[in-house]
């Protein structure tokens, strides 16, 4: 008999982020074909996708206008670059439209392919720019510990979790990292939020002190942190950032990588807090997914430098072969005619109030649920053994994980963030929908205390 897709996997092809014992024992899922918020495997099993796949595929799978855009632009011309002066209409158009569609005066837009190597581009310009100002020492990277930007050497280097750093030496120097915005597990009794955002941007004050004012370059940050365990931050902890940033002249690169394109209810994430980037990265829900692609934006206070010494810098020297990529942004020009065709932003603003309030209402009182927490059409619900105390299990008993499997077995894709459950789904789906994602999530999360208890019982006995 003919090896199965699943043996030829096991045997050929090395997993992002995936256990590699776990995967040579039971791995993988295949995954065949999609609709809307729906997923179906090689072997006809349906899933509800509560994840949007990696927290991109906004306006659902399968549709027709992003697909009919790209197989036409295929037709037509499937790949110029745009190195040397050249480039193709789409990428013209589209450049184009995200300046338009900022919310900030931006200058310029650069292509690249995912939302790491925008942010190895942010580095660089921030690089660049301090260069050209005559401040060439002033090259550190601060990112915050939990963040999430990416696994290229340098994006690597600002993501602060130790999954992404361990065994491979990194941070690389140059990247310091500060304490996030995370209320539940970093704020002391008796200090409300206010006072927790003001501790915060102290910190980040006495951190840029420390290292010396005039060798930091840029502050990295996502709106709310995803893969960090989907954390929101205080009201006051941007406005007090920013207050700080300035004294300090270190630019501000906001990583709208999750949050832009909706997420949060607006445009970009970072329109809710209040921030005002100097550069912004998106990917990610650029194209739903669809096909690769990133963008950096730039705003005119960074331009202008690079402008005005354009003579002397000759040649930008950074690029990649499939920057603006023909196919990539014809997918993203699709999509976004139907996020706004469809008034999906307003969609996701509303549902993800249902989604906010449901999983509050039906969680938040559980045995086991330490916090609900999110904004939009983001949420997490982070599962502990005591919420009175806030103690985490025991990682060894993997809870997180069991709930994963058990929604999985149930037909629907959630996360774990350790023992938090991410949920990010697609913005087309239906508030019956989630109401059957939380009733399940509900479910899973009775069932495995259920179990842990009765480990615990038979232990004691
Ligand atoms: C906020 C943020 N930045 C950057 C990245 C890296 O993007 P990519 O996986 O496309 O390199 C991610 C991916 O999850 C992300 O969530």
């Amino acid at each position: 008999m003919a090896d199965s897709l699943e043996d030829i996997d096991r045997r050929t092809h090395l997993h992002p982020f995936t256990s590699i014992a776990e995967h040579a024992a039971g791995g993988p899922l295949v995954m065949r074909e999609g609709r809307g918020i729906r997923l179906k495997d090689v072997r006809g099993r349906e899933y509800l996708d509560a994840m949007a796949g990696l927290w991109c595929v906004n306006v659902g799978y399968g549709r027709e206008e992003l697909v009919a855009a790209i197989a036409a632009q295929a037709r037509q011309l499937a790949y110029y670059h745009s190195f040397f002066s050249m480039t193709t209409e789409p990428a013209v158009r589209l450049a184009d439209r995200l300046l338009r569609l900022s919310p900030w005066p931006m200058s310029r837009v650069f292509f690249g392919l995912s939302g790491s190597d925008a942010n190895d581009t942010q580095f660089k310009l921030v690089w660049l720019y301090q260069g050209l100002r005559g401040k060439p020492a002033k090259r550190k990277i601060i990112a915050r510990h939990r963040g999430y930007h990416g696994v290229t050497v340098a994006s690597a280097s600002a993501s602060g979790l130790p999954l992404v750093h361990a065994r491979m030496g990194l941070p690389i120097p140059g990247f310091v990292h500060v304490r996030a915005p995370h209320a539940y597990r970093e704020c002391e009794p008796g200090i409300d939020e206010a006072q927790f955002a003001s501790q915060l941007a102290a910190e980040l004050d006495e951190t840029i002190r420390r290292e010396g004012p005039d060798t930091v370059g840029a502050f990295i940050a996502e709106p709310v942190m995803g893969a960090g365990g989907v954390l929101v931050p205080p009201k006051a902890y941007f406005p007090a950032v920013q207050e700080v940033l300035r004294r300090h002249d270190v630019l501000f690169i906001a990583d709208e990588v999750i949050c832009g394109f909706g997420r949060l209810g607006r445009t970009f994430g970072g329109e809710v807090f209040g921030i005002e980037p100097d550069l912004v990265t998106l990917a990610k829900g650029l194209t739903s997914g669809y096909v690769p692609l990133s963008a950096c934006l730039i705003s005119p206070r960074v331009w202008a430098e690079i402008e005005e010494q354009a003579p002397d810098i000759g040649v930008f020297g950074h690029g990649f072969t499939y920057s603006a990529h023909p196919l990539a942004a014809a997918a993203a020009l699709a999509n976004l005619d139907v996020l706004e065709r469809d008034r999906l932003f307003e969609r996701a603003r509303r549902i993800g109030a249902h989604l906010q309030e449901r999983l509050r209402g039906e969680l938040a009182d559980k045995p086991w649920v330490g916090e609900v927490r999110g904004l939009g059409m983001i949420a997490a619900v982070e599962l502990v053994a005591d919420p009175s105390t806030r103690r985490p299990f025991d990682p060894a008993l993997r809870v997180g994980v069991r709930v994963f499997r058990r929604m999985l077995a149930d037909g629907i894709i959630v996360r774990a963030l350790g023992d938090s459950i991410a949920l990010c789904p697609p913005y087309v789906i239906e508030v019956s929908e989630v109401d059957e994602i939380v009733g399940a999530l509900a479910r899973a999360i009775d069932g495995i205390g259920a179990e842990i208890r009765a480990a615990q019982v038979s232990a004691a006995g």
